[in-house]
């Protein structure tokens, strides 16, 4: 069920020179939230910026009580929010959004695949899927090794490749380039940039692989009454804020072959 709530900031930590996360502390029972699920982060003392923002759930602990986002600087909403510090609060809106399919067991192989911001939402999928006997591959892409946010977080759960366009770590090249992006896995999950998931959702088609993409589309009221955020899939429009962001590429030719 979907609540508004008070968090107070347990942990600020600065990753690189682009990206912070942020460690919140609910004050009571928290709701369980699913990987690929998001909040909406309204964002006070910035006359800018009107609308709450979208940010995808980056780590969930509800027996701690904790959610933890993962937040790239891109504008005046999300530097605002990196300006917050240990013992502010935070009003979100949660859980929002359909998430990722995890009901799945060993022996099943899957792939995470994340660009930039779209790392974020991948932690939490890793986990829960860990946490059903798999270990899935992840791999990580960005421009530069700076660019890459985090990759030790994975480490306990998933083997973890790195790409970056300039070679500074890991593969020197796209992360579609990476040798373990062509084994052949059972799922792949993406989120990231949209050239790189149309990429990775192309070549999931052509291989006959099961693939998730979650979309990161322009939201503005993140529950489905706007229609700000809508797709054209193969069954139609569709609002990624409430039937999203995550969708199975079997109903998204359209999207991924244009
Ligand atoms: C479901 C979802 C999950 C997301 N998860 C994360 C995350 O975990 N970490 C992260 O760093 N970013 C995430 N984003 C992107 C994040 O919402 C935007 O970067 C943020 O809203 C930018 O706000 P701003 O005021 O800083 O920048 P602005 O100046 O408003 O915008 C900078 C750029 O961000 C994009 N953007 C702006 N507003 C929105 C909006 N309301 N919805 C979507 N995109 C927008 C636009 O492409 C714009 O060019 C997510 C977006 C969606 C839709
Ligand atoms: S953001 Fe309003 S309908 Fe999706």
């Amino acid at each position: 069920m979907k609540e508004i709530h008070n968090f107070t900031i347990l942990e600020r930590h600065t990753l690189g020179s682009q990206y912070f996360s942020l460690v919140l502390q609910h004050t009571d029972t928290m709701q369980p939230v699913s990987p690929g699920q998001f909040v909406e982060v309204l964002v006070e003392g910035e006359r800018e910026v009107m609308l709450r923002r979208p940010i995808s759930v980056h780590d969930a602990d509800p027996a701690a009580g904790t959610l933890t986002l993962l937040i790239q600087i891109v504008g005046p909403g999300t530097r605002r929010l990196s300006r917050l510090g240990v013992g502010e609060s935070l009003n979100l809106v949660y859980p929002l959004g359909h998430g990722f399919t995890t009901d799945l067991r060993p022996p099943t192989s899957a792939l995470l695949v994340g660009g930039g911001a779209g790392i974020a939402p991948l932690l939490h999928l890793a986990k829960v899927l860990s946490a059903k006997g798999l270990h899935p591959t992840v791999l990580l892409g960005g421009r530069t090794a700076d660019l890459i946010p985090v990759r030790d977080a994975f480490l306990p759960y998933a083997q973890v490749g790195i790409a970056t366009d300039d070679g500074s770590l890991g593969h020197h090249g796209i992360v579609t380039t990476h040798p373990d992006f062509a084994f052949p896995y059972d799922i792949i999950y993406t989120c990231g940039p949209t050239p790189m998931m149309k990429a990775v959702a192309r070549s999931a088609a052509e291989r006959g692989i099961r693939c998730e993409v979650s979309l990161e589309n322009m939201m503005a009221c993140g529950v489905g009454a706007c229609l700000c955020c809508v797709t054209d899939t193969d069954h139609g429009h569709r609002c990624v804020c409430k039937e999203g962001p995550v969708f199975d590429i079997s109903t998204m030719k359209k999207w991924y072959q244009c």
